[in-house]
């Protein structure tokens, strides 16, 4: 039977960036849908989608590309990710890069629920968690909509570390960190397995305390290297998981930034938290059991995120 009149999916990407254009990349590569890539450079948006075009004629891979200024490109996404904002700079305080990422973020949200009321909204832009505050604020969008990438990304990282440590596959390393995205973050080495076998079988405790500890660090450990950015491939990698499951409705769970609504005895407050990804964007919250140090170290990292949302206010930026 054809399939010819079966619209594909459209994936827009704001902010062109290293971020944006890596999702670009992978969201083409893997014919997950048509892409757009928007950004305040319009040419250079342009440019690295035509870019990417061309490419797909050796890499055989068929997604239809544009890129420029004009949200109307954008018009009926099914999926945003918004990478736009700028990163931390020297010199620059927190409240610097809340009240300038903010005010990006409040004004490319906007423009996105204008052009397509009913798409998933996935943030990546920092500070993660305050910033999808701003999202949904800007949309009006409900919380299923708005969806924070940093858990995907911080978990990547932690799985990484455990497959050198323990010399195996990265693909048999289950494993995920959940909080905030901060130094307050929460790897959970009890939820951490290698091949099936729970983590404390094979690691002694000192080890798994260093690996949490550079997982907690490991954005700084990129941006030390890089020096003049922040990481891009395993954070786009990370976004374009999040879309996959979204527009295949694979309905992975994926520990993800979504606002709890009493999950954990937190509300209206996002937090990275383990949740299920389909076509509907979060479908559902399934909760684990956390030990007591566990809980506290979950709740600290969510009082971490209220400051920043608090902060947000007293600066009138939301
Ligand atoms: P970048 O500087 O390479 O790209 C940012 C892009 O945003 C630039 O192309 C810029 O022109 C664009 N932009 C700025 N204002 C805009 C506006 N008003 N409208 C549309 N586009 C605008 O930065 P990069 O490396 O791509 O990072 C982007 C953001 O993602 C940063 O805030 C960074 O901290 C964050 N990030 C978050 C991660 C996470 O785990 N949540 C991981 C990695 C980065
Ligand atoms: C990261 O974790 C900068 O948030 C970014 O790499």
């Amino acid at each position: 039977m054809s399939n010819a009149t079966t619209r594909r999916p459209k994936i827009s990407v704001i902010g062109a960036g290293f971020v944006g254009s890596t999702c670009a990349h992978w969201a083409a590569s893997k014919e997950l849908g048509d892409v757009v890539l928007v950004d305040i450079n319009g040419d250079a948006a342009k440019g690295k989608a035509l870019d990417l075009f061309e490419a797909s004629p050796v890499e055989n891979f068929d997604s239809n590309l544009a890129g420029g200024s004009d949200y109307a490109l954008t018009k009926d996404s099914d999926v945003v990710v918004i990478t736009a904002g700028l990163p931390r700079k020297p010199g620059m305080s927190r409240d610097d890069l809340l009240v300038t990422n903010a005010k990006i973020v409040k004004e490319c949200a906007q423009n996105v629920a204008k052009y397509s009321p009913n798409c998933v909204l996935i943030i990546v832009s920092n500070p993660l968690d305050a910033m999808c505050h701003v999202a949904i604020s800007a949309t009006g969008f409900p919380r299923e909509r708005v969806i924070g990438m940093a858990g995907v990304l911080d978990s990547a990282r932690y799985r990484a570390f455990v497959a050198m440590e323990t010399n195996t596959s990265v693909e048999d390393v289950q494993g995920f960190t959940l909080g905030g995205h901060g130094d307050t973050m929460v790897p959970m080495p009890r939820y951490t397995s290698v091949g099936g076998i729970p983590l404390a079988q094979l690691v002694s405790k000192a080890r798994i305390d260093a690996i949490c500890d550079r997982t907690r660090k490991g954005g700084a450990e990129i941006v030390e290297l890089l020096k003049t950015g922040s990481a891009y491939y395993a954070p786009a990698s990370s976004a374009i998981a999040m879309v996959e499951s979204i527009v295949r409705d694979k309905k992975r769970i994926l520990p993800c930034a979504v606002m709890l609504n009493g999950e954990y005895g937190h509300n209206g407050l996002f937090v990275g938290v383990l949740c299920k990804l389909g076509s509907k964007g979060m479908e559902g919250v399934p909760m684990l059991e956390m030990n007591g140090e566990e809980k506290a170290m979950f709740d600290k990292s969510a009082a971490a995120v209220k400051a920043l949302v608090d902060d947000m206010k007293r600066l009138g930026l939301n």
